[in-house]
């Protein structure tokens, strides 16, 4: 399992770490306005070697960052989404109210971050499909790195 795990992980960052090769001997990635054009341009800008642009750390930290959104939020992101749109199916009142404050903030523009805090009622609609649905049935896994001892000689928890 360990060994599948692993060959997963490196052809997934192979595949990503392929695409950005491919797009940097691009040269019209440069004129490209789409997330990975964007940090593209920034890397070639980027002077300072302690930014995390700089050469070859801002490259990392693209592949880095295109392997989250690939592998952490695909299938988070849309598994939440398939939940809310059954249960908005089901509850076509509450659909309605959800389309209402759609039209009412975004109308037809292309909705940005800034928008999230104007629409209480989307974000109530994603928390309480959070909570009814199972979203993410099995954690990842996390293990200490060595042994801990959490409480002291008084019996008090130390947890830092
Ligand atoms: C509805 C969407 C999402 C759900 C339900 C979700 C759920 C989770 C859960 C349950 C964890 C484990 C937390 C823990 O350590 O116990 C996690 C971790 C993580 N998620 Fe998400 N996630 C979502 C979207 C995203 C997106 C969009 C990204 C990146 C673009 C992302 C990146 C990550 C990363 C990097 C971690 C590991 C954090 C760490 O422990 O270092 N997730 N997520």
């Amino acid at each position: 399992m360990e060994r599948f795990q692993k060959k997963m992980g490196d052809c997934t960052y192979d595949f990503i770490n392929d695409s950005v090769e491919e797009r940097l001997s691009n040269p019209s990635t440069l004129e490209s306005n789409d997330f990975v054009g964007l940090f593209l341009k920034e890397i070639k800008t980027t002077k300072d070697p302690s930014s995390c642009f700089y050469g070859d750390i801002g490259k990392q930290n693209l592949v880095g960052t295109l392997v989250d959104i690939f592998v952490a939020s695909t299938e988070t992101c849309s598994t939440t989404l398939s939940w809310m749109f059954l249960y908005l199916a089901l509850n076509s009142e509450k659909q309605e109210e959800l389309i209402k404050e759609i039209d009412r903030v975004l109308g037809r523009d292309t909705p940005k971050l800034e928008d999230a805090s104007r629409m209480p009622y989307a974000e109530a609609v994603i928390m309480e499909t959070m909570r009814l649905a199972s979203v993410v049935p099995m954690n990842l896994f996390h293990c200490a790195l060595q042994d801990t001892k959490l409480d002291d000689s008084q019996g008090n928890l130390n947890v830092s």
